[in-house]
């Protein structure tokens, strides 16, 4: 039998498998499914009514109260009157549940303060957790290796919807977002980007406030707005670069996204 892993060994092993483009796991031995549904059917027991659901389930379906972090993220965010203070104030801040489920420090951005574009990822990741910038691990160097050729090396300033690594790598959730995003808006609003590069669905999905499948948003813009109305800009749902990695045959579609973008921003540049 395999020895126990502690909790570490084992997130970092998924870790690992991730970053191998293993995102599904299976038994040894083959699982007989229409089998298993024949036998029912043979049974035709009709299913019991549902018990009522306890009051404390429900509300524990509907997600954790973030109510109250979120109101802090807000006030601490508003406070914040620079990139740095804003960083420090996103390090300090004790209300995101991601901070305490394992991340070593908190990941805020890299790039140009008074960059053009604002790219926003998922969240950090494992190579991310540990040097404490954002997409710095196999996803951000090829990341950066686009971003050249396409003429925007120095010109990005790059963050996540969630400044913690998750557990394992794994999505951010909506509250987490939630919690994490007065932050994000006030990132955008201290930098006062062009326009916004959404990386990957998790991103696009929270950013703009849609229940829609990457694959059909991407390459699509969309019109951002900040939560008081006083700031909008375009933005350009692409591909993840971690999803690249591992479907090769992809880039081209995220490539043809930098390239509107680039067009895109070069022709704002331009004297009328
Ligand atoms: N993936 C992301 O979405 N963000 C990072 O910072 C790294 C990997």
């Amino acid at each position: 039998m395999t020895p126990a892993l502690d909790r570490r060994a084992a997130e970092s092993l998924l870790a690992f498998w991730a970053e191998a483009g293993i995102d599904a796991l299976y038994g040894d031995d083959a699982v007989d499914r229409l089998a298993e549904g024949a036998e029912r059917l043979k049974a035709k027991v009709r299913p019991a009514a549902p018990a009522p659901t306890p009051l404390r389930t429900v509300r524990a379906a509907a997600g954790p109260d973030i109510g109250e972090a979120v109101t802090q993220a807000r006030a601490a965010a508003a406070a914040a009157e620079t990139l740095e203070a804003l960083a420090e104030a996103i390090a300090s801040f004790e209300g995101c549940s991601l901070r305490t489920e394992g991340a070593r420090q908190a990941v805020f951005s890299r790039g140009a303060a008074d960059a053009p574009l604002m790219i926003i990822g998922e969240a950090p990741g494992a190579e991310e957790d540990v040097q404490g910038a954002p997409f710095v691990g196999r996803a951000g160097k090829l990341l950066d290796r686009m971003l050249a050729a396409a003429g925007l090396e120095g010109r990005v300033f790059i963050t996540n919807t969630v400044f913690w690594r998750p557990p394992g790598n794994r999505t951010p959730t909506p509250a987490e977002q939630a919690v994490c995003a007065p932050f994000l808006e006030r990132a955008i609003a201290l930098v006062k980007p062009r326009m916004l590069l959404l990386a990957g669905g998790a991103s696009a999905k929270a950013v703009l406030k849609r229940d829609e499948g990457i694959l059909s948003m991407r390459g699509r813009w969309f019109e951002w707005k900040s939560s008081d109305g006083a700031l909008d800009l375009p933005a350009l749902p692409t591909l993840h670069p971690a999803f690249l990695l591992r479907q090769p045959a992809a880039k081209k579609k995220a490539w043809l996204d930098l390239l509107t973008l680039t067009e895109r921003l070069d022709r704002q540049g331009r004297p009328e």
